[in-house]
């Protein structure tokens, strides 16, 4: 039996030593043990609604340290949580916080779990704002392998991706649309866990991603939400099985909150797009929204654009809302609507007719095809792992992300290939050139499966949940 120290605290920050087993919070006059609780998660064991909310209030106030809550996730993540346990940890989350609301059902959001090249909110956001739908924005860094919609925004000199949040529901009243990462009001237990789970290998868990999700949609206001539930080799989910039973998770947690859901299951077995990075992933944005974007990218940005119009009640119909959505393009509004959008935000909006305006690395190299024949498959996760290698993403916390450096595919999955043809460009600096061999070698023994037989091109939207 480890030693036991009982502590009463009251609210005071509690700087832990070894070994802290029980602490006992006045303010919710509840009693419990931290040990025990992890020990029974760690079995199989439920915790309650009680336990829970006092864990995530107790680590959320400083009062339970970094090592416990680590071992707590853990648990939870290796040992899974039931409905009602995942229910518990989302309202626990969604309750550390500040919750806006706002009046009319045309507030809707949209939220990706996360993949390679994942551009699609600076494309279908403007869309749907053009079209009459206030988005609410409140988007993630990198998280593990994946980029983050905020550090790619960034990449535009001014940008502000912090805004109190007054300044936040004054903006979405009065622009429509507004963008920003998560803020300590905002579902704040979701900012600590996040980033422990990005260092302790605990993300790719059901309950663990529908409570840091909802917590953060929940809490910002919006009447409905449309998620993009990525699936494959660069995805938190790695089967359409797995992928199903977090949309499930989602769209349930969204109806017991009354808000209209809609979740799309979509291929994430290759970067979305072309470009992989950040100021290259804005250019291609700004690309798409101009209507010269890649097929990939622009059906998605679409179709996930519609169903936002669609739940918004701004089109009665989807096909409607679709249509809606692609002359918000042809028009030029959503392009519009993305100056707008950095021009609000304090953004240098004359990136959009001036790209150079973007950090961006030097030096192209690029990485041909070893023999001929099609692509097979891409090690997907790896392309973001050995994009952070380069730089464009982070190793610890306090990394800073360079945005100029990047990839640019020019081979896709099915696409036939000569040898010495090039599959993708690595933008990068002068002092760069060991690493760009390292990502070569990687590349082509990691990532790369070629096939001497035809490929066929991976289905885009794989499932529709609603
Ligand atoms: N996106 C989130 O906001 N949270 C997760 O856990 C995974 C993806």
């Amino acid at each position: 039996m480890p030693a036991r120290i009982h502590m009463t605290m009251i609210g005071a920050h509690l700087k832990v030593g070894k070994p802290v087993v029980t602490c006992e919070l006045i303010m919710t006059n509840e009693s419990f043990q931290v040990y025990p609780l992890i020990d029974r998660k760690k079995r199989g064991g439920r915790l309650t609604d009680k336990e829970i909310k006092w864990f995530i209030q107790s680590f959320t106030e400083n009062k339970i340290p970094d090592y416990q809550m680590s071992a707590m996730l853990m648990a939870m993540f290796i040992k899974g949580m039931d409905v009602a346990e995942t229910a518990s940890l989302t309202d626990a989350m969604l309750e550390s916080g500040e919750q806006l609301k706002f009046p009319g059902k045309n507030v809707i959001d949209k939220h990706s779990t996360g993949g390679i090249g994942d551009k699609a909110s600076f494309i279908l956001a403007p869309i749907a704002s053009a079209a009459g739908v206030k988005v609410p924005m409140i988007a993630g860094r990198g998280l593990g392998h994946t980029g983050g919609t905020v550090d790619k925004i960034e990449a535009v000199k001014g940008f502000k991706t912090s805004l109190d949040l007054d300044d936040f529901s004054k903006m979405l009243n009065k622009e429509g649309l507004v963008l920003i990462g998560q803020t300590p009001d905002i579902a704040p237990a979701d900012r600590l866990i996040y980033a422990l789970r990005d260092v302790t290998a605990t993300i790719d868990s059901i309950p663990l991603i529908t409570a840091s999700i909802m917590s953060k949609k929940l809490a910002e206001g919006a009447n409905g939400i449309v998620f993009d539930i990525k699936m494959g080799t660069g995805a938190f989910m790695r089967s359409t099985k797995d992928a199903r039973a977090l949309g499930k998770s989602l769209i349930a947690t969204s109806k017991r909150f009354k808000k209209k859901a809609v979740a799309l299951i979509t291929d994430m077995n290759q970067p979305l797009g072309n470009e992989v990075g950040h100021s290259n992933e804005i250019i291609e944005s700004i690309e798409t929204l101009k209507g010269n974007g890649p097929k990939d990218l622009t059906d998605l940005s679409i179709a996930l654009a519609a169903h936002m119009i669609h739940i918004a009640g701004v089109e009665k119909t989807f096909d409607k809302a679709h249509k809606k959505a692609l002359e918000m393009v042809s028009s030029g509004k959503a392009l519009n609507e993305f100056r707008k959008l950095l021009r609000n935000q304090g953004g240098d909006e004359r990136v959009v007719d001036d790209y150079s305006l973007l950090p961006m690395a030097k030096i192209t190299t690029e990485i041909v095809a070893p023999k001929s024949g099609y692509i097979k498959m891409f090690q997907n996760e790896k392309i973001g792992l050995l994009l952070i290698e380069l730089g464009g993403g982070r190793k610890s916390k306090s990394d800073i992300i360079d945005h100029g450096v990047g990839f640019t595919f020019k081979k896709k999955i099915g696409d036939k290939v000569k040898k010495g043809e090039v599959i993708f460009t690595i933008q990068h600096h002068p002092h760069q050139k060991e690493i760009v061999e390292t990502i070569r070698t990687r590349f082509l023994k990691e990532v790369l499966t070629m096939s001497a037989s035809k490929v066929k091109t991976p289905k885009l939207i794989i499932e529709k949940l609603s």
